[in-house]
């Protein structure tokens, strides 16, 4: 199977989308495409630009790492396997309008939206929608809106919600065993051939905020793409960081 598959995408590469930070290509098997990690960073809708050396690799890793895990603790997801380091084989899915928010403690959008002060940590882990679209600037959904517009059904919200929150509870698991405090993050989801609902896109530095537990300092601890967004320096130090922490871990 794992021969058949690299010889299979190494013979086909049919660019089919490229994203901000990462480009999708088909391969033999229309049910499998290859996912490029690029190295290329943006925030805040894309308004600010720039590279992250190594990003790309060390994202692809970490996320590989973090979708074995949670697909031994029952998550299904669209991970096949990483052939190169920035590049992971998925199963084809459809992937739906829809970010799914999770957040432990305020931080970001959440505070500028409701002036909780960042750092409160959440009596209990708030789920949030939000629909992806760059044109209109990713907005926050409510449950009404989402239905309306037809981003997901009603089984799949309530499918979305429990899955979030049990990914949360593996996840923080996973992060505090390395000395992390994972304060929020953004998940996708697609729908597989077989209508299956399969946890997509990836889970790294780039989609998570990640507090390094032995930093008090509001600016040091930040561990994740934060850097990047609010000029914090040492980018390309903080995600390797990550990256070796994740990799200690034994499960
Ligand atoms: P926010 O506080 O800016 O709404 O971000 C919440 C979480 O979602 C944070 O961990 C960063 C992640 N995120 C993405 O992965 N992509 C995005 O486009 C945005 C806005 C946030
Ligand atoms: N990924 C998003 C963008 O570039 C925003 C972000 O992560 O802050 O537009």
């Amino acid at each position: 199977m794992t021969e058949a598959i690299r010889e299979n995408f190494m013979s086909v590469q049919q660019k089919l989308y490229e994203g901000k930070a990462k480009i999708l290509y088909t391969t033999d098997d229309p049910e499998i495409l290859l996912t490029h990690f690029k190295d290329d960073a943006t925030a805040f809708n894309a308004q600010k630009r720039g590279q992250i050396t190594g990003k790309g690799e060390i994202n692809c890793v970490i996320a590989t790492q973090l979708f074995q895990l949670l697909e031994a603790q029952g998550i299904p997801t669209h991970f096949l396997e990483r052939p190169a380091l920035n590049q992971m084989l998925v199963k084809k899915v459809k992937i739906l309008p829809v970010e799914v928010v999770v957040r432990n403690i305020a931080a970001g959008s959440l505070c500028q939206q409701t002036g909780l002060p960042v750092g409160k940590i959440l009596p209990t882990p708030l789920v949030e929608f939000y629909f992806k679209n760059d044109e209109l600037g990713d907005p926050l959904l409510t449950r009404d809106r989402l239905l309306i517009l037809e981003l997901a059904t009603p089984e799949q919200l309530n499918q979305l919600k429990e899955q979030a929150l049990t990914i949360n509870q593996i996840l923080i698991a996973t992060f505090n065993q390395c000395g992390i405090t994972l304060v929020d993050f953004k998940l996708e989801f697609g729908v597989s051939s077989n209508q299956e609902l399969l946890l997509a896109d990836e889970i790294s530095p780039d989609s998570c905020r990640l507090w390094n537990q032995s930093e008090t300092d509001p600016n040091r601890r930040v561990m994740d793409k934060d850097r990047f967004r609010r000029d914090l320096g040492n980018v390309e130090a903080a995600y390797q960081q990550v990256l070796e922490r994740i990799m200690s871990i034994r499960w």
